[in-house]
């Protein structure tokens, strides 16, 4: 699905003007503004309800312009770049003086990524091409288009259900083929260290050092050095309303059981078969039992389920490989967020069991 040209020109100049648009990427679905206006990014704080500390990434149509907005680039940025650009790898990279305070959240270092999605490089091209906004800086702020801890959104119909009429124009490209937000890589240490991986995505350690040959370091609570602030990294991020728990596939069709038996509306989502002697759950999605297939789904399966009158949404485990780990993530925090942490009333009680600490035990 790709917009007429004429949506494009509309986009370019509302985001020259200082206004919000929202755009398709490969990951998830944006809400940009002129990543040099502090005012036009300011509005992205506000439609998303997000605290102002937290920073945004900023898109780019090519790393020829990487330089504007980061200093001291290392090597191993560059190669990055050349390896997976456009594509769902954001890197942490230290600033330059003019990127405003309002995109980094007050540090000394600014996201960039060169999204993969057409319709976005169409959008960051004609802006570039019309003046690339304030002081040419042609660079695009773009939160996950959702209000601050939801699900983000991956088709256009999700931003609006999200953000109403606070966003001018969302241009609408079709489902994000990848599903969950880019891998986030911080070049920001001494090159004799690791880069940090702080959110994993699509783009995986093992494709990461096969380019700069070392594997990055995974960010844990217990890590000596503070992290970097990443909304993405909170424990409890990427929720839906209903309260959320990971069942283990074992123990799925009895858990379904148990609360067919209280009479409590459960949503299941799952990737492997149910058991046939299962009663029928409230709501269900069964997604694919590959980490692409079901990273595509997962987001839009979950804002279903969230829709439904279910009281819990019970999701499948997933296999404790490294290729599922970008998805198990976002579950683990799904879980974290959604709804209270005790067991709904009438439920019984592993449900109250907290969701294991993600940050503990990536
Ligand atoms: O796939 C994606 O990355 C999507 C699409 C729209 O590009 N964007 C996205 O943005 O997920 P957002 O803001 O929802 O998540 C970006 C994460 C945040 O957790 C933010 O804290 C972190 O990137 N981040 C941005 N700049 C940072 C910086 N300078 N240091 C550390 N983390 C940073
Ligand atoms: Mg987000």
């Amino acid at each position: 699905m790709r917009p007429e040209p004429a949506a494009i020109d509309r986009a370019v100049a509302l985001l020259q003007a200082g206004e919000l648009v929202a755009f398709p990427t490969e990951t998830v679905y944006g809400l940009g503004a002129d990543a040099a206006n502090p005012a036009a990014v300011g509005r992205i704080f506000a439609a998303k309800g997000r605290p102002a500390d937290h920073p945004l990434i900023v898109h780019l149509a090519g790393a020829g312009c990487l330089d504007r907005w980061a200093r001291d680039i290392p090597g191993r940025a560059w190669e990055l770049a050349e390896a997976f650009w456009p594509g769902p790898l954001t890197l942490i990279l230290k600033r330059t003086p003019a990127v405003p305070t309002a995109v980094t959240g007050g540090q000394d270092s600014v996201g960039l990524r060169v999204p993969a999605h057409p319709l976005a490089l169409d959008l960051l091209r004609a802006y570039a091409e019309a003046g690339g906004g304030v002081a040419g800086m042609c660079g695009v702020a773009a939160p996950s288009a959702n209000r601050f801890g939801r699900i983000s959104p991956t088709e256009a119909t999700h931003v609006r259900e999200e953000l109403g009429d606070s966003v001018p124009l969302v241009l609408d490209g079709g489902r994000c083929p990848v599903g969950i937000e880019s891998t986030i890589l911080d070049l920001t240490r001494d090159a004799a260290l690791p880069p940090r991986l702080l959110r994993p995505g699509r783009v995986t350690p093992e494709q990461i050092a096969a380019v700069i040959g070392v594997l990055p370091e995974t960010v844990t609570r217990s890590s000596a050095e503070a992290p970097p602030r990443v909304a993405g990294s909170l424990a409890a991020h990427y929720a839906p309303s209903t309260p959320l728990r990971l069942v283990a596939p074992t123990r799925l069709g009895e858990v379904i059981d148990i609360l067919r038996a209280t009479a409590r509306r459960c949503a299941v989502l799952h990737y492997g078969s149910l058991p046939a002697s299962v009663g029928t759950p409230h709501a269900s999605r069964r997604l694919p039992a590959d980490p692409r297939g079901y990273a595509r789904a997962l987001y839009a399966a979950l804002r279903e389920l969230d829709q439904t009158a279910a009281e819990l949404i019970v999701v499948e485990e997933l296999p404790a490989t490294p290729a599922w780990a970008a998805v198990a993530d976002r579950l683990q925090r799904a879980a974290a967020g959604a709804g209270m942490q005790a067991a709904p009333s009438g439920f019984p009680r592993w449900a109250a069991v907290a969701a294991t600490d993600p940050a503990t035990t990536r």
